[in-house]
């Protein structure tokens, strides 16, 4: 984030208590019962981890509970449990089989739900229809799926037979998911005719048939029925869901997993140019996000919980399905655009199914703030009693309005930190506990030990910035990258020995963590991961490009955007048409999101004399900050000058 962020959270020094009637009913009540926990749990993490997953099922009982095997960090070895059993069937034997476990609010508004006891069957109907397609545990089955129940139906049907699950963000395009399935190497792929965007059908099979068309790996594709949009049926690979499953048997025995098999694999952008495979196992995951959903949103039986992520990242994985169906609770799961119809989707849906726990991004808070108070003023929304936030820093003038436009000033708000590498939530407040700060993210969970180090890798004073790493292990951390370890050894522990975020953040005289941003090249735009390499290699496969280089700009609605410099091969001239050409290229081989804002043609880029680009003077320019450092070691100086004047405002 540009430095004035700061700046700005440093004007904003109110304090926020929680409200007392909410401390009084919350699992954590103050910020003394906090510390004591706290102290035990970073003191003696082992003992208090093994004393938590006591609130799990398992089949046998682990022999130790963290071992590092070389810096890979084992958890509950020995163990033994199934996870979808943990989700569903222990859930419906402990009375709940009538509890609602999914509300799902289509775009058109016609509502499904399902039931503990409904989910169940409908898993181990799909859990049987793979077994018959062949697949096998340790097998990967990916899943191109929109916001629909046989999304989290997949996912909890391979954790039922120990297939590992890889699904792709429907939004992403047909070269975001070849390249996935080929790292992948999934035998199997679950997808849709169509999804509904804003009253459109996105198409999600024509982007699969595209996709695999390079991915000799798939041997068979499953179709989920969406949209009745007429699609190719390839006989003996392509196969209905609706059809697979009509005669399928509604039990299946659960796999009993060690805890450290996979569970799924989820790619994030990272600053190579093909994204990695984040692994995630069995024991520790699950209890990672029981825990930290259980008492990060305070969840009681008779509440109704609505998060607005897409369950392609991590926060669908770990807050719409594992973390919330493991602690029984009842998820509200929305189809599509918070603004379809109207500006108000949010806010009604809030009122329609009386919405207790309500948890979306800052980018969204942004969007629908600038719609005006009028949606949500139209809208009672007082059943809520928590609000939560994730995936970027959110400024306070944002909090502030969430605060009161939406929670009416008697909503604590979490700010949850924490990245698809860390499973779960890592920094966050604990609702009935924590005195908010707008704009911090507060205080480590239950055994997390965070720190701010200097680039010499010593401790960082009070209020000063730096790299924000976590020194000891946790049961919901990556296991490594997928078919990578080095990757996994390189990217994350090798700066400082500890586990590096890739963030930058501070930390106040009161030990409230504040995140500033990134370190590397990934750029947060609306709040999901970019990796800035990503979207250079899609520029310069386009034949007009020669070089490119993109770097994040602030936003107003966004956070960040992208601002892409694009030198062109000779011969081509530049154009507003090829501009826009540029743009849908992008869109096209990485997905709508990734969409620069804007592209700026450049006869050069500023370079070392090594040829290295200095994406820092790039970024400083975007920026509109004079920050470009030391230019005297580029071997073309006189180019900053030439992209200052060019500069796309
Ligand atoms: C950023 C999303 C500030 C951060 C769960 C991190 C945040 C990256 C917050 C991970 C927050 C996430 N405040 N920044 N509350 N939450 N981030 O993997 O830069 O999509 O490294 O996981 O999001 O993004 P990812």
């Amino acid at each position: 984030m540009p430095a004035n962020y700061i700046t700005s959270i440093l004007k904003e020094n109110r304090i926020f208590y929680p409200p007392k009637k909410f401390s009084e009913n919350a699992h954590i009540k103050n910020m003394q019962q906090y510390g004591e926990l706290y102290k035990k749990s970073v003191e003696n993490p082992e003992a208090f981890w093994a004393e938590m997953a006591l609130q799990l099922e398992w089949y046998k009982k682990w022999d130790t509970v963290l071992r590092n095997d070389m810096g890979f960090f084992k958890w509950f070895e020995g163990g033994y449990l199934n996870v979808c059993y943990n989700c569903l069937d222990r859930i419906v034997k402990s009375g709940k089989k009538n509890k609602t476990a999914f509300i799902w609010e289509p775009e058109s508004g016609k509502c499904k739900t399902y039931t503990y006891g409904q989910l169940l069957k409908e898993v181990c109907k799909f859990a049987n229809a793979l077994k018959k397609l062949g697949v096998k545990k340790g097998h990967v089955v990916e899943i191109y799926l929109p916001m629909i129940p046989e999304l989290p139906i997949a996912m909890l049907a391979c954790a039922r037979i120990g297939a590992i699950h890889s699904v792709v963000f429907g939004g992403f395009s047909s070269g975001a998911l070849r390249d996935r399935i080929q790292d992948s190497k999934a035998e199997l792929l679950v997808t849709s005719d169509g999804s509904f965007r804003n009253g459109k059908i996105y198409p999600l099979k024509e982007n699969a048939d595209n996709a695999i068309k390079e991915c000799p790996s798939i041997k068979n594709v499953v179709v989920v029925k969406r949209t009745g949009k007429k699609v190719d049926i390839r006989k003996n690979r392509d196969y209905w869901w609706h059809e697979l499953i009509k005669e399928e048997n509604e039990s299946c025995e659960p796999e009993s997993m060690h805890s450290e098999e996979s569970l799924f694999i989820l790619y994030t952008s990272g600053t190579t140019g093909k994204p990695k495979g984040i692994l995630h196992t069995q024991a520790g995951y699950l209890l990672f996000n029981y825990l930290t959903f259980k008492w990060i949103f305070d969840i009681k039986d008779n509440d109704i919980y609505f998060c607005t992520a897409d369950i392609g990242w991590i926060t669908g994985h770990s807050y719409i399905v594992y973390g919330p169906l493991a602690n029984g609770a009842t998820v509200v799961m929305y189809e599509g655009s918070p603004t379809f119809p109207k500006a108000d989707r949010f806010w009604r849906i809030i009122d329609k199914h009386n919405v207790n726990i309500f948890y979306t991004a800052p980018t969204a808070i942004r969007a629908l703030a600038k719609e005006g108070d009028k949606w949500p003023n139209k809208c009672s929304l007082s059943s809520l009693r928590l609000l939560g936030t994730v995936g970027e820093p959110i400024n306070p003038e944002a909090w502030l309005w969430y605060h009161k436009v939406i929670g009416k000033e008697k909503c604590p708000i979490v700010d949850t930190w924490w990245q698809t590498e860390t499973g779960g939530i890592l920094i966050s407040p604990l609702p009935g506990a924590t005195p908010l700060k707008p704009g911090s993210t507060t205080k480590p969970f239950f055994g997390i030990e965070a720190e701010i180090l200097r680039e010499d890798g010593s401790k960082a004073a009070v209020n000063e910035g730096g790299y924000l790493v976590i020194k000891k292990p946790w049961p919901g951390m990556l296991r490594t990258v997928w078919m990578n370890p080095d990757v996994y050894k390189e990217k994350y522990f090798e700066k400082f020995g500890v586990y590096l975020t890739g963030d930058s953040a501070k930390i106040d005289d009161d030990g409230y963590f504040w995140v500033m941003g990134r370190t590397d090249d990934v750029i947060k735009v609306a709040g999901h991961r970019i990796g800035s390499a990503e979207v250079e290699s899609a520029l310069v496969s386009h034949k007009a490009v020669a070089e490119a280089a993109v770097v994040p700009f602030p936003h107003e609605i966004k956070g960040s955007a992208i601002y892409a410099f694009v030198v062109l091969k000779k011969g081509n001239k530049k154009s507003w048409k090829l501009k826009e050409e540029l743009i849908a290229h992008v869109a096209e081989h990485v997905g709508p999101i990734a969409r620069p804002d804007k592209v700026q043609f450049a006869e050069d880029l500023p370079k070392t004399r090594s040829g290295k680009i200095m994406r820092r003077i790039l970024k400083a320019i975007a920026e509109g900050n004079k920050d470009y450092g030391n230019t005297a070691t580029l071997s073309n100086p006189g180019i900053v000058e030439t992209l200052l004047k060019e500069k796309i405002e």
